[in-house]
Order: structure tokens, then sequence, then C-alpha cells
């Protein structure tokens, strides 16, 4: 088969002749022959295998064109990589590959293009274009890929135990290709991930983030997770969610099995946000509930405080996969610390006032947290789901109008703590704070407007309460 058409970018020729020029045969190959091929967009990265020195080929490219790109060498791997017309084009020479038992690094040796398919990870990322003239276009498919990708199956070259072990990180992209692109994983295949899944431990946590996100990123994350709980990848990765398995009885009373429910969650969610922070959020919002799970005679199971503590978790979770401690951790820990909130509400009336307080909490994340809340209710008591559904709506109408009429989403007060110490001729101490609290719970209680007149009014009476005087000028002003 010729695909000549997938080659039309200029810079296919341009390594076919830098190729010629050395001396050498090249090849496209992996994601961006899949992708073609899939009709899944034009790819941002190309993989060129050449026969020989890759780093020189790279070299030759990189002074055939016309902007002279830089050319990044990576000594280690015998890889290059330059940037042009917003691709990145990794170079690499035709190798064969064997892994020692305990480390990612390979010993590499030269190789044919069939040897280096051959150390490729799946069936439909060995697929190879030729970029050689007198065959340009030609697709080299030594494994039947095309047939895979026809049949949607995730298969490797070779025994998928050889395969796995080289490089343990191809477990989970197994997986993340499977729930990215819909297709299943062979079973030989499947059945060595189960049987190899505790060498992820070799991998890095970087790398495998890499991949979770991804399976996050995906349609239907669930397809993701269910795998990498039945192979047992999940057990090491996110021992958190896989203590959330399990239903207990007691006395004929059960809780429902929360990492379930947790899967359902993240694809609700992910029906409505394509944020990976949310979808992160949706996924650990219960990883509390396991440590803090009790019975009790009286109320049955309870998980009391699995919020606060599902917060405290997040943090050690992301720090034990070097994922960013910054502001999206900080989200997550806030959409975990507030996730119950919006389901107490939407039990009850919807009072002004608890939705004052629920946006003046969730500050500028009122709308993720809503979003969250929503995807939580996985009950299939269809009243039960009306009814909760109804009342976040009048929820979401309720915080539009309070947001208008009180605008406490970004709560500043009205007053500030100079005014308090100039009012009474204070010195900074506890009263100001004592004034400063009683305004914001005024507020949020409804029991006054969030305007400076009715607050200075307020703080006033707050102050006499107190036995405060208040200094003359301020007096004055009152009167006014
Ligand atoms: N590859 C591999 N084993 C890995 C990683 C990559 O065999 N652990 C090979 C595959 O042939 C893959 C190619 O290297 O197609 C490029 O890898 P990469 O850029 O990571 O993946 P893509 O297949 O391009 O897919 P994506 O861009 O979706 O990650």
């Amino acid at each position: 088969m010729n695909y000549k058409e997938a080659l039309q970018h200029n810079i296919f020729k341009i390594i076919s002749q830098s190729a010629k020029e050395l001396n050498l045969d090249s090849y496209v190959i992996g994601g961006f022959v899949r992708d073609y091929l899939l009709n899944r967009g034009t790819a941002k990265d190309i993989d060129i295998v050449a026969i020989g020195d890759g780093i020189n080929l790279a070299k030759q490219v990189a002074k055939n064109l016309p902007n002279k790109p830089q050319v990044q060498v990576f000594k280690t791997y015998g890889t290059a990589m330059l940037h042009y017309d917003g691709i990145e084009i990794e170079f690499v020479g035709a190798r064969k590959e064997s892994y020692s038992e305990d480390s990612r690094n390979p010993v590499v040796e030269n190789g044919t293009l069939k040897d280096d398919q051959n150390r490729r990870d799946f069936t439909i990322n060995a697929l190879a274009l030729n970029l050689n003239e007198s065959h340009f276009g030609e697709l080299l498919d030594p494994f039947n890929g095309v047939q895979d990708l026809q049949e949607k199956i995730i298969r490797t070259p070779l025994d998928p135990d050889i395969t796995y072990c080289d490089d343990p990180l191809r477990m989970m992209r197994a997986i993340r290709f499977s729930a990215q692109l819909k297709f299943t994983i062979e079973k030989d295949s499947l059945n060595s991930i189960a049987k190899n899944c505790h060498r992820i431990n070799i991998i890095t946590n970087e790398r495998i983030v890499v991949e979770l996100n991804k399976i996050l990123e995906s349609d239907k994350p669930s397809n993701g997770f269910i795998l990498l709980e039945e192979t047992g990848l999940l057990e090491y990765i996110l021992p958190e969610l896989t203590a959330l398995k399990g239903i207990d009885e007691i006395e004929g009373q059960r809780h429902k099995d929360n990492f379930y429910h947790t899967l359902e969650v993240v694809d609700n969610i992910s029906k409505n946000t394509s944020d990976l922070w949310l979808r992160w959020a949706a996924l650990l919002h219960d990883i509390g509930k396991a440590p803090t799970k009790k019975f009790s005679k009286k109320v049955g199971w309870t998980f009391h405080g699995h919020e606060f503590k599902g917060s405290k978790m997040v943090y050690h979770l992301f720090k034990r996969l070097k994922m960013p401690l910054n502001d999206k951790m900080k989200f997550v820990q806030k959409m975990v610390f507030m996730s119950s909130r919006p389901i107490v509400l939407a039990n009850d009336e919807v009072t002004d006032s608890a939705v004052r307080r629920l946006v003046f909490d969730a500050g500028e994340y009122v709308d993720d947290l809503m979003t969250l809340c929503e995807a939580d209710i996985t009950t299939k008591n269809s009243i039960k789901f009306n009814k909760y559904h109804n009342n976040f709506k009048i929820v979401r109408e309720k915080i539009i109008e309070v947001e208008e009429r009180d605008h406490v989403r970004n709560f500043q007060s009205p007053i500030t703590g100079e005014e308090i110490m100039t009012t009474f001729n204070l010195k900074p101490s506890k009263e100001i704070g004592i004034i400063k609290e009683a305004i914001k719970e005024a507020i949020l209680e409804g029991d006054i407007p969030n305007e400076y007149e009715a607050a200075f009014r307020f703080m006033l009476n707050e102050g006499e309460r107190l036995g405060l005087k208040v200094n003359k000028e301020q007096s004055d002003k009152e009167t006014k």
C-alpha cells in the first residue's frame, strides 16, 4: 500500500533528500502513521528512523531547512530532535534493544528497520512509511498493524512478556491507548500486564502521571481505570482508590462500593468538562472515605470528616506521584474538601444564606464545585435523582441571584480593619477581628446587605456591644 498523501508536508521531502545525501534509508514510524490511518488529524510529533546514524540525519535535515533550526542531541539515547513549522521531529537510528531486569535503560545496538519495529510497543505503533525516493510513501507493516487498527486491537509485536518487561511503562500505555482509542487489549497482552504489573515500580512517577492524565482526559475514563484495577496496576499507582473497593455489610446494613461510585462520578463529570484538574477532583473526591469508615448500630455506616481527611490525602498523593504542588493541587484539595457541601443543600430547602455561605467559601470555584456535585449524583432511585438535580438547579439559580445582589464570591469586607481602629481609637487588638467577623457573618446571614453604609452602622452597634467608645470625628460622621 502507498500512502504518499500522508507525506505532503515538505518536511518529508527534505528528510528524504537529506537521507539520500548521507546514503541512508529513512522511515516515518509510530504515532504519526497510526494517527494518519485513524484519521485523527495532523500530528504534532513525527518520529523518524534512519538505518544508520539518526543524529547525523537530524543535523543534515537542519542544514537543508530554510530556518536552520537547532538540533537537540540526546547522546545517551542516540536520538536527536528539532522543531520545524510547529512540529517536533525526533530522529533515531534503527536499533536492537535489550533491557536488563531492573532498569528502563536498554543496551542498544545498531539494527535493521525490522529490528526497530520489533522493539516497539504495539503493532499499531510499529507501522512505518518509507521515505526513500524510489519507494516514497510505501507502508511497512510486518505485524499486521493495519488489521489491528481496523479491528481496534492493542497487540504487542513480540511476546507480550518481552515487550512489557523491556519497558513496563508500556503496560500503562496499552491501557491509555485502549481508553483513548476505544480499542480492546488482546487477551495474552492483558494477562501479561496482570502478570507483570509489579514491574511498574521501576517506572518514574512523572511518566506514570503522563499516562494517567491521558486516561483521565479520555471520553470515558472509567474504561481505563477498570483496566488499571483489573490488571493490578492501580494498587501500585493509586492505592487510595483501590482502598475504596468493596461493600461491607453489618447487621444487614451496607454502604455503596465507593470505587465504582467514584468511576461513575468521573465519567459523569467528563461529559461536562474537559478540565483535567476537575476530573482529578472527581477521581479523588471520596478517597477520605476508606480511612474514616465506621459502623455504629444507631446510624449504620458513616464517613465523618472524609472530606477533610481526603483533602489532606490529596497533598500526599500529589507529592508521592511528583505532581505539581501548586494552585492546581490546591484546587483539587478545595474541591475534595467542599465536595459534600452542595449535597447537604440539595437535601433541604435551599435558603439564601446557605447559598451565600457556599459562594463565600468556594469563591471563584463555586461553578466547578457545582459541576462536581452534580456529577456526584449516581443514585439509581429516579425520584431522588430528579429531586437532587432540581435542587441543584435551584442552587445554581440562587448563586447567580445572590452574586448579583451581594457580591460575596471574592468577599472583601466593606469595612477595613483600619477603619475599625480609627473609629474606636484602637490599637491592633482582638476586638478588630471580632467586629470584622461579626460584619462578615451578618452579611452572609443576610441580616445586612453587603454595603458600606449598612456595615458601618452595624460596626458601631457591635462596638457599643463590646463597650468600645467611638472617637469624636467618627461620631460626627455618624450624626451627619
Ligand atoms: N514507543 C515504544 N515504547 C514506549 C514509548 C514509545 O515502543 N514506551 C514507540 C512507539 O512506536 C510510539 C513511538 O515510540 O509510537 C513514539 O512514542 P510517543 O511519541 O510516546 O507516542 P505516540 O505513539 O506518538 O503517541 P502519543 O503522541 O499519543 O503519545
